[in-house]
């Protein structure tokens, strides 16, 4: 069996739910205190042993690019102050992980914005993070479940969360082979967005995956589905013609940075788990609590 080496980071949308801030700044750098929201993402990959990654970007969002690159400008820079600390975080990533980027011309979609890593994949199964779900786990890294999923099974695997009701439409939500507790389950079908009545569980896929590199020739033929987009999930659907496909209950908190609500949460929570800015932030809160 195949070892799950590479990584896809989808990150070419234009992120309309944050506007105007994503007119020029992608919403995949919005920071979580003081580091991209991209980075975190990185690095769950690369805690998860992935040797390889893919960040799919569009012509706007070159920062992204930058960001993961060296900028020996101010590397010298640090150095000659010999901020040894600040150095580490400008110049390790870049040196520890391999990271490669292509471009989504159109934004037609996950779907579309997944294809675009075949090139890379080639025949591997491969993980993906979409590059607005910010995970922390405090046992294993989330990707890291999930290839140990696909190492239990040999299929592709869908990361869920459980949602309310209301919450159904804005997902793509699994129906499992049959009802169970278990955290991993066969699936019989998945679907995009459903409404409440429509929807066969609250088990919400949570931007995060192992997929098989079968994917592609679907994705070729995808036709465009709700939003008008080329969806993913349709093509996961066709996917289980030919391949089990199972879901594993992801073991962690999400935050969804693309929306407000996640990112200010997030912000909020980063900040009270470091002991450099828990006391600022718990003074913060209870003055405006107070108040
Ligand atoms: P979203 O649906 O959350 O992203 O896609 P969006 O379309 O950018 O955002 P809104 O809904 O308008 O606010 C999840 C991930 O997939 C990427 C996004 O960048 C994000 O990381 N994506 C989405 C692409 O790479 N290409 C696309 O065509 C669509």
């Amino acid at each position: 069996m195949e070892k799950v080496r590479k990584a896809v980071i989808p990150a070419a949308g234009f992120g309309t739910r944050f506007l105007p801030f994503t007119k020029a700044v992608p919403k995949e750098m919005l920071p979580i205190v003081d580091t991209p929201t991209i980075e975190y993402i990185v690095r769950e990959a690369m805690d998860s042993g992935i040797e390889e990654i893919l960040i799919i970007i569009n012509a706007e969002k070159e920062c992204i690019r930058t960001h993961f690159g060296h900028n020996f400008v101010l590397e010298d820079f640090l150095l000659d102050k010999n901020k040894r600390a600040e150095l580490a975080m400008v110049r390790d990533l870049p040196l520890k992980i391999k990271i490669e980027f292509t471009y989504q011309l159109e934004q037609l979609g996950l779907g579309d914005a997944v294809l675009c890593a075949e090139k890379f994949v080639q025949n591997e199964p491969f993980a993906l993070l979409l590059g607005d779900d910010l995970y922390v786990s405090k046992s294993v890294p989330v990707t890291k479940q999930l290839i140990d999923a696909y190492e239990q099974t040999h299929s592709s695997i869908l990361g869920t969360l459980e949602v309310l009701p209301e919450e159904v439409s804005r997902y793509g939500i699994c129906n499992p082979v049959q009802p169970s507790s278990e955290r991993l389950v066969q699936l019989k079908s998945v679907i995009e967005k459903p409404s409440i009545e429509q929807a066969p569980s609250r088990l919400a896929i949570g931007g995060r995956y192992v997929l098989t590199p079968a994917i592609f020739d679907l994705l070729k033929t995808q036709p465009k589905g709700a939003g008008g987009e080329i969806q993913l999930t349709d093509s996961i659907l066709r996917l289980m013609e030919s391949e089990k496909v199972y879901s594993l209950k992801i073991d962690g908190k999400r935050y969804d940075i693309g929306s407000k609500k996640g990112f200010l949460e997030a912000t909020v929570d980063f900040a009270l788990s470091r002991d450099d800015l828990k006391e600022t932030m718990k003074e913060i809160l209870h003055e405006k609590i107070k108040s």
